[in-house]
């Protein structure tokens, strides 16, 4: 290696140790309450999707936390899909499912009249994608006191603890703040939304309180929504409900990865029987 070389490399090595170095204490100092113990159906290698909780779930997005969080990557017709929400097995093509039809149809799209041109709203079709609920980032910003809403069709992929993140942040958000915190207006205290309360606590400085602040109301109460099937609708229940609807929204795969997955295992065993027996057989008269 030329000198030059080793000059420019040691540069970059220091440039990134700078770097690293720099980054550091802020990633040293933000702190999160361990995530809540919840679970789910869909946990353990053989567990699936809980289809009547992806349809609770659906309805708490669609009826609280889509006034705010789009999920523009998921379709109506998605929601009729295998393993999804409202599949229905005598409607292999969701395009044909009733139900999946009649949610689309509820939603007005804006569109252009192809015979006038002018500008009109129509129905939802399968194909349409959920609605936004604002026009662009901009103005979702300003509805929510500068934050902005992350969309949530991969939100429970993004963020780790995937849907035991979101269930701890929902249900935690507007915990009753500690005292000596300043909670700044229109943000809420939540031990589980990661972040650094260091400045904004008075009290004594080995104790400052774990978690951040975040810019949403907190958005589930009781009987926020009433559940078809039946089921109460506590606030533990909606967030339980809303996070596995998120955990399929972001992998909505899953349940047949899982059947294709038991069905090699089984392929597998019998195959390993066949070996086996074939083994036996073809050394039955060989002495040993
Ligand atoms: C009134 C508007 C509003 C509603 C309704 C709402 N949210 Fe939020 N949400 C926000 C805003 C704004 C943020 C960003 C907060 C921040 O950055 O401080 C947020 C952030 C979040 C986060 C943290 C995201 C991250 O980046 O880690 C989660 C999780 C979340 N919302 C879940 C939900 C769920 C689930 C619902 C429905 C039950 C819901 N929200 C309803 C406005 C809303």
């Amino acid at each position: 290696m030329k000198v030059k070389d080793t000059m420019r490399l040691l540069t970059l090595a220091a440039a990134v140790g700078a770097a690293v170095l720099a980054a550091a204490p802020a990633l040293a100092v933000s702190t999160q309450a361990p995530l809540k113990d919840v679970h789910w159906s869909f946990e353990s290698p053989i567990g699936f999707y809980d289809q009547e909780q992806l349809q609770r779930g659906y309805k708490v997005y669609k009826e609280v936390c889509s006034a705010c969080h789009a999920m523009s990557m998921v379709a109506f017709r998605n929601l009729g899909d295998k393993g999804a929400p409202f599949y229905d097995p005598k409607y292999p093509n969701p395009n044909d499912n009733p139900v999946v039809k009649t949610l689309a149809r509820d939603v007005q799209y804006p569109d252009i009249d192809s015979d006038t041109g002018e500008a009109i709203h129509r129905p939802g079709t399968t194909a349409d994608y959920f609605p936004n609920p604002f026009p662009n980032p901009i103005a979702a910003r300003a509805a929510n006191g500068g934050a902005l809403p992350p969309d949530m069709s991969l939100l429970e992929a993004a963020r780790e603890g995937g849907p035991r993140y979101i269930y701890s942040v929902v249900t935690g958000d507007g915990t009753p703040s500690p005292a000596g915190l300043n909670v700044p207006t229109g943000k809420y205290y939540d031990p589980w939304m990661p972040g650094d309360l260091s400045g904004n606590w008075t009290g004594d400085p080995s104790k400052v309180p774990v978690g951040g602040f975040i810019a949403m109301p907190p958005p589930l109460t009781a009987n926020r929504v009433t559940f078809d099937d039946g089921t109460k609708a506590t606030v533990d229940q909606e967030a339980k409900d809303v996070a596995a609807f998120l955990t399929w929204a972001a992998d909505p795969k899953m349940d047949e990865r899982k059947e294709l997955g038991i069905e090699v295992m089984i392929f597998l065993v019998i195959f390993a029987g066949l070996l086996y027996a074939s083994y036996r057989s073809i050394w039955r008269n060989v002495g040993h």
